[in-house]
């Protein structure tokens, strides 16, 4: 059973064709031109907050011709304690997929293990692998006049400042190992890339060769793109205090565009906190591109679907 939990689930073949297909649906989305889960039923079981993600996903599956199924802990068994093993199984007699928010990426690799049916990665605490897809689509599509990331991403040069510990840096690092982008990672000591990373890495044979550094002019120094997340993550509320502390000096200003390349583009993959992470200057910049990242999680997610639906046929 073909899943997605991870960047590097798919072959370069498929991530070519995820990609055209990405671009495809979103040149001629009033068309329909893809009835890809006609009469399918995909469940989208969410475990923690989400607007992007889980709208993109309920439209996408509706215009490939499925039906969503929005499953939540406070309305089904697995809120209360059944097992994910039974869980997964008893899904896999009704729907044809299964779309997964969750926190713990031991948890959705352990639903993957037991499904008899596809598995997206919506986002574990780990990785967000659909947001990363769809962002180095915006990427190509405002750089590039390739569509395959392998060949218009290769080189550019991505600074991620703030928590880079988190599920975002985490999955930028997969992107640069993949595709060739150099990755950039700046933020507090007590928050750099994790062991669980480069045991990633290592495990999938994928390069180890991001560079992280506390020095934000250093790793805006060139840039092609300056992207942030937020910086109290889903799960880290009782931290709140901390982290703004230590990561204010990590703020994107106007002023890290001054060393930045000339045409360097500003990305987050929202929700975003005006002041906090990001200045409102900044946001509301014509550099800024969120919005466009934010649409392209639709054409991305349809384009992700399509190829799992086609590879278990
Ligand atoms: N970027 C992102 O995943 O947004 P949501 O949390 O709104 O889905």
């Amino acid at each position: 059973m073909k899943h997605f939990l991870e960047e590097n689930n798919f072959t370069k073949e498929e991530i070519q064709s995820i990609f055209e297909n990405a671009f495809r649906f979103k040149e001629n989305r009033k068309a329909r031109p893809s009835l890809d889960l006609k009469d399918q039923s995909w469940g989208m079981l969410f475990y923690k907050n989400s607007t992007r993600t889980r709208v993109s996903f309920e439209v996408g599956i509706r215009e490939l011709g499925g039906n969503p199924i929005l499953l939540d802990l406070s309305s089904t068994q697995i809120g209360r304690g059944e097992s994910v093993q039974d869980t997964a199984k008893v899904l896999s007699r009704f729907l044809d997929g299964l779309v997964i928010r969750t926190h713990g990426h031991d948890l959705i690799t352990e639903f993957a293990n037991y499904a008899e049916i596809p598995v997206v990665n919506a986002l574990t605490d780990f990785l967000h692998p659909c947001q990363i897809y769809s962002d180095c689509m915006t990427l190509l599509e405002k750089t590039s006049d390739s569509q395959n990331p392998a060949e218009g991403l290769k080189d550019k040069k991505l600074a991620f400042f703030g928590d880079t510990s988190c599920n975002m840096a985490n999955s930028w690092i997969l992107a640069g190992a993949i595709w060739g982008l150099d990755i950039w990672l700046c933020g507090p000591e007590e928050f750099k890339p994790t062991k669980e990373i480069e045991d990633f890495c290592r495990k999938f044979d994928l390069p180890i060769q991001w560079h992280f550094t506390s020095d934000c002019k250093k790793a805006a120094h060139q840039a092609d793109v300056l992207y942030t997340d937020v910086w109290v993550s889903m799960g880290c509320e009782d931290q709140k205090n901390e982290r703004m502390e230590k990561m204010s000096p990590f703020r994107i200003t106007e002023d890290l565009f001054e060393i930045a390349n000339q045409n360097a583009l500003f990305m987050h993959c929202m929700p975003a906190h005006p002041g906090e992470e990001v200045t409102e200057e900044v946001l509301g910049s014509t550099r800024s591109i969120l919005f466009d990242q934010a649409e392209n999680r639709l054409h991305m997610q349809k384009a992700i679907l399509k190829q799992l639906v086609n590879i278990q046929n």
